[in-house]
């Protein structure tokens, strides 16, 4: 190979490293707390690199840490150059980012692009300018309907419940998705436009990788007179012209947010959070003159279910050829019931995900919650999702096998969802957010030297770090042994699969040879000779037999 031709190699293999990474997924406030104030913090995260290089993760995406009232956990972003003050700051940043480069371990920060907080300068500036000013102009501001204008100009109910619109003091009305503290900014307006560029330039200036794009299929609308009603827009269809979801000019700002991306060297990159109708929308998200990825959250709404999963597998690794990205994975984020606990219950057989947390709220969790049978099989998917071509998005606490945490009062909860109902109505998601165990013993179970921001359980001692990471048949030793082998066997970007001769058993091969079963039913598999090839499952093998519930890797033959 000529010189330049290796550089160029190399160059393409730097670029393409989120193609098949590993992504971990930190929230700021519940992962360390250095200063001992009950909410985690970066240099809490600093502290915890040595932990994060062990894992064997190829990145970390960190949920907000901007300054923020936390109205809603920090996606109500005050300031979006900077650091909040109660979680470090920006030099704190910087310290953290070249420790984790210094491991080999990439950055992903989350933007938040289709609202600010109300607290935001803009927004307080927009209160003060009044009614037609070029500073209401970057939010949405519209007279209300009724005698005096008194009553909302529509009836929408936003994602965390209530109504969409705000009055303000001068009377006008305010549009939010999401909660009142959150108002949409205005994507018509340039000035909004532009300050964007500024915001992931400032991020990619200081070394960050890439970016998570929150509600990326929600920040251009048509809000032009007449506005439908909530019954009409329920009917209207997601196809590009809805007037709030999913719209196709949203990509014209994605254009040139990729241009941006190319300026750096790699390219930075970027992954979509965009619940859209169909894969082949999604693919639009994903595409290289686009974000270049998005997330696929088809199994967060699945079963453990051996059917369910290979439609998933199968449609997803088709889309992935549709828009030339890789595919993602995730089986638990901050927004859901953690999986381990939605395999503990009963099925969800089509019902959204959010029943999850409904049941545990139902009755508690002990009377509901196979608590053995989830983990068991969360570590059977988890262990087939690692298998999988594409990215892999991992939430802190799921290598610790941790279940949703019930036992939290409602005087303790912070979730907006909790307090308004909406779409994550039942226990809202604060279970999933419950700041970490490292310690068995110890103030907070070593999360911080002075409690934790929400409650943590007396089963939390069971799964802190380091009584896990004493203990080879734990969790934490699983995920650490899967994401060691990944990185050797990690291969081309497709599967084949293989007969099994059995409706709840899944195998395929990857390009060079590596095969992944998995047995969703309880029934056990036989391997056969292949057993002697098993170079990690998620339960020990009974001779040449996996176990129900379980699956196992198999090595390439030679
Ligand atoms: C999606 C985020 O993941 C969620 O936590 C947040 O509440 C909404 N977007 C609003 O920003
Ligand atoms: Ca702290």
């Amino acid at each position: 190979m000529t010189d330049a031709l290796l550089v160029e190699s190399r160059t393409d293999e730097a670029a393409a490293w989120w193609r098949q990474a590993a992504v971990y997924q930190i929230y700021p406030r519940s992962f360390a707390d250095a200063n001992g104030d009950g909410i985690g913090d970066i240099p809490g995260i600093l502290s915890r690199v040595e932990y994060l290089a062990d894992l064997g993760i190829d990145a970390v995406w960190l949920s907000p840490f901007y300054p923020s009232a936390l109205a809603d956990g920090g996606y109500d972003v005050d300031d979006y150059r900077n650091v909040d003050p109660r979680l470090g700051t920006l030099e704190d940043f910087d310290a953290m980012t070249e420790a984790l480069h210094a491991r080999g371990i990439r950055v992903i920060v989350d933007i938040v692009p289709n609202h600010t907080s109300n607290r935001h300068e803009w927004f307080q500036e927009a209160l003060a300018a009044g009614r037609g000013s070029a500073a209401r102009d970057r939010y949405i501001f519209r007279e209300g309907t009724g005698p005096d204008g008194a009553e909302p100009p529509t009836d929408w109910v936003s994602v965390f419940g209530g109504s969409a619109w705000e009055r303000v003091e001068d009377g006008q009305w305010y549009f939010h998705n999401f909660a009142v503290e959150q108002p949409d900014l205005n994507w018509a307006n340039p000035e909004v436009r532009e300050d964007f560029l500024t915001t992931l330039r400032f991020w990619s200036d200081r070394g960050v990788d890439g970016f998570r794009i929150d509600v990326a299929h929600m920040l251009t609308k048509d809000l032009s007179e007449p506005l439908p009603s909530r019954a009409e827009l329920a009917l209207l269809p997601q196809d590009g012209s809805h007037p709030l979801i999913d719209r196709d000019d949203v990509h014209e700002i994605y254009a040139e947010w990729r241009r941006v991306f190319d300026e750096y060297e790699p390219p930075r990159t970027a992954v979509a959070e965009a619940w859209v109708s169909t894969p082949e929308r999604r693919a639009r998200y994903a595409s290289a003159e686009g974000l270049g990825q998005a997330f696929n959250f088809d199994l967060l709404v699945a079963d453990f279910d051996a059917a369910q999963f290979r439609r998933i597998i199968a449609d997803n690794l088709a889309q992935a050829t549709l828009s030339g990205s890789s595919t993602t994975w995730v089986l638990s984020n901050h927004d859901v019931t953690r999986h381990a606990t939605r395999y503990g219950l009963p099925p969800l057989d089509g019902r959204a995900v959010k029943q999850g947390t409904e049941w545990v709220a139902a009755g508690g969790p002990e009377e509901q919650l196979d608590r053995d049978g989830g983990r068991r099989r969360a570590h059977a998917a988890t262990l087939l999702l690692l298998g999988l071509p594409g990215s892999a998005y991992l939430y802190q606490g799921e290598e610790l096998g941790l279940h949703e945490v019930a036992e939290i009062t409602p005087e303790q909860r912070q979730d907006p969802a909790f307090f308004r109902g909406g779409e994550f109505d039942g226990l809202g998601r604060d279970g999933c957010r419950v700041p970490l165990p490292w310690t068995a013993d110890g103030p907070s179970f070593g999360f911080g030297a002075d409690g934790a921001h929400l409650p943590q359980p007396a089963w939390f001692a069971a799964h802190a770090v380091d009584a896990e990471a004493a203990d080879p048949a734990s969790s934490l030793s699983l995920y650490r042994e899967a994401l060691r082998l990944r990185h050797e066997l990690q291969t081309g970007e497709s599967l084949e699969w293989l007969e099994t001769g059995r409706v709840d058993v899944l195998r395929f091969a990857r390009p060079n040879g590596w095969q992944v079963v998995t047995a969703f039913g309880t029934e056990p598999f036989e391997l056969g000779s292949d057993a002697e090839r098993v170079v990690l499952s998620s339960l020990p093998l009974v001779g040449g037999t996996l176990p129900g519930e379980a699956t196992a890797w198999i090595a390439p033959g030679v």
